[in-house]
């Protein structure tokens, strides 16, 4: 029978400073209420000390996970990485990461896809998994609060820091059934970090400029995004002959409550169904996903049928169906 990629154990590191919608109203001129009512969130965690990246919350997921597991450092054979806020711009944060928790024995490398990264780096690590890899594990994080701008109303309520790790075996019965996976390059102008590339280099201009910040045209974003995670999510649930009652639970991307509520709505789920901790922690980037599989982990049985769905930056989107396997 074909391997599947499965996930079999899953910890996560969060950062302790919550930046509260109430502190937010002291930077800029919002309200906690419409941020709720806008979004959905009502606090994120933020990365503050200065000097530490990413890979500080990857390395101290990894830990957990390769004690809660049993996993020593010499039996893993791959760490991947997904950030858009990595570390540097190179060495990746998986050779970072690696080094900090002493896997020696590995290779790896980041993905960078934004929102839809998990659903794009899990169908990554799937093909490894159908070459014959055995332990491979995959680091989401985020430190969005480094690239954002606490200035700016449209975009400063959005995010949060955090990061996931995950150990990804091979099975015959439960992990990843399908993925369909979609790319539209005409995001690429509503949601972006400008300055920094080898487009625009960081100069004293691209800085007083702020173009080293989060820009997006949210309601654009939210446009594409509403239809798109629908729309997926149901051909893959028509694909496999999934009916409501078969799923299990959807676990979107946490971007904005409207745009989970409406992508549930449209696949025939009771709210019940649809896991949501976007109040919680704010947008993670392509982190949401997984800490979210973390956050709700004891609500998951072995063999549930999961529809997890991504839209993000690219415009990048997607949907996973898989079957819950720890
Ligand atoms: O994760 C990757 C993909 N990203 C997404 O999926 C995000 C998609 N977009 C969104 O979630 C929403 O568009 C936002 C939450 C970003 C914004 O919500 P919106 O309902 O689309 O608001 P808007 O940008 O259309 O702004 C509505 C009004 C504006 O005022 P006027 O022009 O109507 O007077 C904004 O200036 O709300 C104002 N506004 C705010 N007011 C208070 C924008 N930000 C704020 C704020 N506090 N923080």
């Amino acid at each position: 029978m074909t391997k599947k990629a499965l996930i079999t154990g899953i910890e996560a590191s969060i950062p302790d400073y919550v930046l509260t919608n109430s502190e937010l109203e002291t930077l800029v001129d919002t309200s906690d209420q419409w941020i709720r009512e806008r979004t959905g969130i009502v606090e994120r965690h933020i990365l503050k000390q200065d000097g530490l990246g990413i890979s500080e919350l990857g390395a101290d997921a990894v830990r957990k996970l390769l004690a809660s597991t049993g996993t020593s450092v010499d039996e893993v054979e791959m760490l991947i990485c997904h950030t858009i806020s990595p570390d540097m711009a190179f060495p990746s944060t998986a050779n970072i990461i690696s080094d900090k928790v002493g896997i020696k024995n590995a290779w790896g490398y980041d993905i960078g896809s934004g929102c839809s990264g998990f659903l794009f780096s899990l169908a990554t690590v799937d093909a490894f998994i159908k070459a014959g890899k055995k332990k491979i594990i995959l680091v989401c994080g985020e430190r969005l609060s480094g690239i954002t701008d606490y200035t700016d109303r449209n975009t400063c309520p959005l995010f949060g820091d955090a990061a996931v790790a995950m150990l990804i075996e091979p099975s015959e019965e439960f992990g990843l059934v399908d993925y369909d996976n979609h790319v539209d390059g005409i995001g690429r102008h509503y949601l972006y970090q400008k300055a920094g590339g080898s487009m625009y280099p960081a100069t004293a201009e691209t800085v007083a400029r702020k173009e080293h910040f989060i820009y997006q045209d949210g309601k654009t974003v939210f446009k594409y995004a509403v239809s798109n995670m629908a729309d997926v999510s149901v051909a893959m649930m028509e694909k496999h002959n999934l009916t409501a009652d078969d799923v299990a639970y959807l676990i979107p991307h946490q971007a904005n409550l409207r745009i989970i509520a409406a992508t549930g709505h449209r696949m025939g789920l009771d709210d019940s169904k649809i896991l949501i901790d976007i109040e919680k922690y704010g947008n993670t980037g392509g982190t949401s996903i997984p800490l979210a599989l973390w956050d709700f982990k004891d609500k998951l049985k072995k063999g549930d049928n999961l529809i997890l769905s991504a839209f993000g930056s690219g415009f990048a989107w997607g949907a996973v169906y898989y079957k819950w396997g720890i």
